[in-house]
């Protein structure tokens, strides 16, 4: 739910937002949005936007403008609050947990058109007995490593083939296809790796679904998704819909991988500068690992942002190159990136600057809400509510 604050517009506005507080720029994020909505359009490919970089339904609203309507989650209380806003098809793509299946079967009996994943036979048994207790139809997408990255069974394995035999061998479950992320590209270094990851994402998706098809099950579904591949991706033929989540947002971290530039991240965290270590060239702010998460995906790319960039409060990148160097729990240090001394009174204590996250998700989940602004008139819009926790 959006609501409408009073601010006075020009960067005076943001001397009434109490710091640190994290920063939405509104025409970023359409830009962002129209782009990615432009390039799935192209590639004749549904979106199905991940609502865990956002989880804010005033963002997935814009997000979902001309698209069919489904949204990817990362948590149950996710999909509880996106379905009390009228979003109706929801995949939960993390694996699931017993402890889950009441709180998943209820959506369901409440109308809720839920899609979990599973890659292993225990998991297709937790279902089945959830099913049989809660008296519920669960339907599925069979979850596919193509990366090494984390979770699936291989496209080509025959363990595939075992997991959909075993659902069409039991009842409850109802298999609707194959999904995958490929979380690998984000360790891509350049722009062939990306596309060739684009590809492997895309040929390892639609492989498991024809085997699946071939041996005679049912896969409708053939979803892909990371903001990475699918910036990248240049055909994606055989793939039903690509999910993507920081794309709205971008971040250092994509900036660095070359899928955005630093003018294309929305997010930012406001900060106020409460001190000053002269010698050390450090301008101390409020803005620490709490405000700007303790996520520090730069370090292992080619440029390391330190804990972000640093802004002035109307966008620009600071002239003295500022990065955030270390943070405490509640103290962000500021410094020259080259460490060199740095005029101070240019930032006087009870100034404010504009910090870029490296990890968009990580840093927007230490806030409970974004602080709206529309750069181009300078005006703060709104404020608009986030749902952490799970
Ligand atoms: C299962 C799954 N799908 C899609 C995505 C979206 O990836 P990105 O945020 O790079 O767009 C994620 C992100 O972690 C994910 O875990």
């Amino acid at each position: 739910m959006s609501k409408m604050i009073q601010l006075r517009d020009g960067p005076e506005a943001f001397r009434e937002i109490e710091t640190p507080a994290l920063v939405l720029d509104r025409r970023i994020l359409e830009r962002n949005l129209a782009r990615m909505g432009h390039h799935l359009r192209r590639l004749g490919v549904a979106l199905r936007p991940h609502a865990k970089t956002a989880k804010s339904i005033d963002v997935l609203r814009l997000a979902l403008a001309g698209q069919p309507g489904g949204i990817t989650v990362s948590t149950l209380r996710e999909a509880e609050y996106f379905f009390g806003q009228g979003v109706q098809d929801i995949l939960y793509a993390v694996g699931i947990a017993p402890v889950k299946m009441a709180h998943a079967a209820a959506l369901i009996r409440r109308g809720c058109r839920l899609s979990l994943i599973l890659d292993s036979p225990e998991a297709i048994s937790i279902l089945q007995q959830a099913s049989a207790r809660e008296q519920v139809q669960f339907p599925v997408l069979i979850e596919l490593d193509v990366d090494g990255h984390r979770a699936g069974v291989q496209p080509d394995s025959a363990a595939l083939l075992e997991l959909a035999r075993a659902i069409s061998g039991g009842s409850g479950v109802e298999l609707r296809g194959v999904m995958t992320h490929a979380g690998d590209s984000y360790q891509c270094r350049s722009q062939s790796q990306l596309r060739a990851m684009a590809e492997r994402e895309r040929a390892g998706a639609v492989l498991a679904a024809t085997r699946l098809r071939t041996a005679g099950h049912a896969a409708p579904v053939v979803s892909v998704g990371s903001t990475p591949t699918a910036t990248f991706a240049t055909d994606l033929s055989g793939v039903t819909e690509v999910r993507v989540g920081v794309y709205m947002f971008n971040d250092l971290v994509m900036a660095g991988l070359g899928v955005c530039a630093i003018a294309d991240i929305a997010l930012s965290v406001l900060v106020s500068v409460i001190g000053h270590q002269a010698e050390r060239g450090w301008i101390i702010t409020d803005g620490g690992w709490m405000a700007l998460s303790r996520d520090r995906g730069t370090s292992s790319q080619p440029v390391d942002q330190g804990y972000g960039i640093v802004l002035d409060v109307e966008g620009s990148v600071s002239p003295d190159d500022l990065v955030v160097v270390s943070t405490n729990q509640e103290h962000g240090i500021v410094a020259r990136r080259d460490g060199k001394p740095l005029p101070l009174t240019r930032y006087p204590v009870g100034s404010s600057l504009r910090i870029l996250p490296n990890h968009a998700c990580a840093t927007a989940a230490q806030h409970s809400c974004y602080h709206v602004i529309d750069s181009d008139r300078f005006e703060s819009v709104a404020t608009w509510r986030r749902v952490n926790g799970w």
